[in-house]
């Protein structure tokens, strides 16, 4: 495969072969699955925080790693305000809704603009995950950046990631760079779980169907790429409301139609790993 396809640099190949992986398990946790997509904007924090309380609800220990260096969205979405503390070699996970959280936005100034370069993304991402007192975790959900840069490619080397889970809006725009992360994951040989339709579609109050974005593109993208379309998520305004409240829907309004798709992706999960 063409390496320039893939957005991966020289000195990438170098360290993707097979024979020098060196992937560390996260201590404390089980299984670890990350939540990615190449776009920003399509719901991959919103599916990270909802999945994850689903998890929980079902009875699981949860973890939720906000792994967006540079845009977290943890403390909003579970308004969190306080900062970790730490025993002078770890941080100790901030406990919310039952689940154990940890992002940068934790340690930062909400109004600190976030200027990291690679080596200072890499290293944040080792504090994450090798000095946060995970404990006793079925599952680490990470929620991560867009993109295909040094977040993806540390996880993916470095860290033993059990699974991804890719999410996609119906745009052709959001497909091309999905395809790109596809590319990525497989060349890394990180297992993903599937594809999510996320905003498929919209329900109008006439009962009607409306594909605001366009229909069938993920579904086609997951057949091109073989890979399994595991559902889709219409696009609810409830769902951005809560988000922004700060309670995610599955917390808020557990028995709402979306809610009840999230437990259904949990439950997914949870066939899949225990
Ligand atoms: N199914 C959905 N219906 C309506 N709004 C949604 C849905 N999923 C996500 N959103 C909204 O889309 C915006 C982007 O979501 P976010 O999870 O922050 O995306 P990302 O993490 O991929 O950048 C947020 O305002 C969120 O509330
Ligand atoms: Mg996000």
């Amino acid at each position: 495969m063409d390496d320039k396809k893939v957005g991966l640099s020289d000195t990438t190949q170098a360290k993707t072969e097979p024979k020098t992986f060196r992937r560390n398990p996260i201590i404390g946790t089980k299984f670890t699955i990350a939540i990615s997509s190449a776009k920003g904007g399509v719901g991959k924090s919103t599916f990270a925080s909802n999945l994850a309380l689903a998890l929980k609800k079902m009875d699981l220990n949860v973890g939720l790693l906000d792994a967006d260096i540079y845009g977290p969205s943890l403390p909003k979405l579970f308004s969190i305000n306080e900062k970790p503390e730490s025993d002078g070699q770890k941080l100790k996970p901030i406990l919310k809704y039952g689940i154990q959280c940890m992002s940068i936005g934790f340690l930062t100034e909400e109004q600190t603009p976030m200027i990291w370069r690679g080596p200072m993304v890499i290293s944040a991402i080792k504090t994450f995950t090798q000095k946060v007192m995970w404990e006793n975790l079925d599952f680490l959900i990470v929620d991560m950046p867009p993109g295909t840069g040094d977040t993806q490619l540390t996880f993916a080397q470095e860290i033993n990631l059990d699974g991804v889970i890719i999410i996609s809006t119906p745009q052709e725009i959001a497909l091309q760079d999905v395809k790109r992360g596809i590319r990525m994951f497989d060349k890394l040989k990180v297992k993903i779980l599937g594809l999510v339709d996320n905003m498929s579609h919209f329900v109008g109050d006439d009962g009607k169907k409306y594909a605001i974005f366009g229909e069938g593109g993920v579904k086609k993208t997951a057949e091109e790429f073989k890979k399994d379309l595991m559902g889709e998520i219409p696009i609810d305004p409830e769902v951005g409301k809560q988000g922004d409240l700060g309670s995610p829907i599955v917390e808020s309004k557990p028995d709402h139609e979306i809610s009840k798709i999230y437990f259904k992706f949990a439950e997914k999960i949870k066939s899949i790993y225990l």
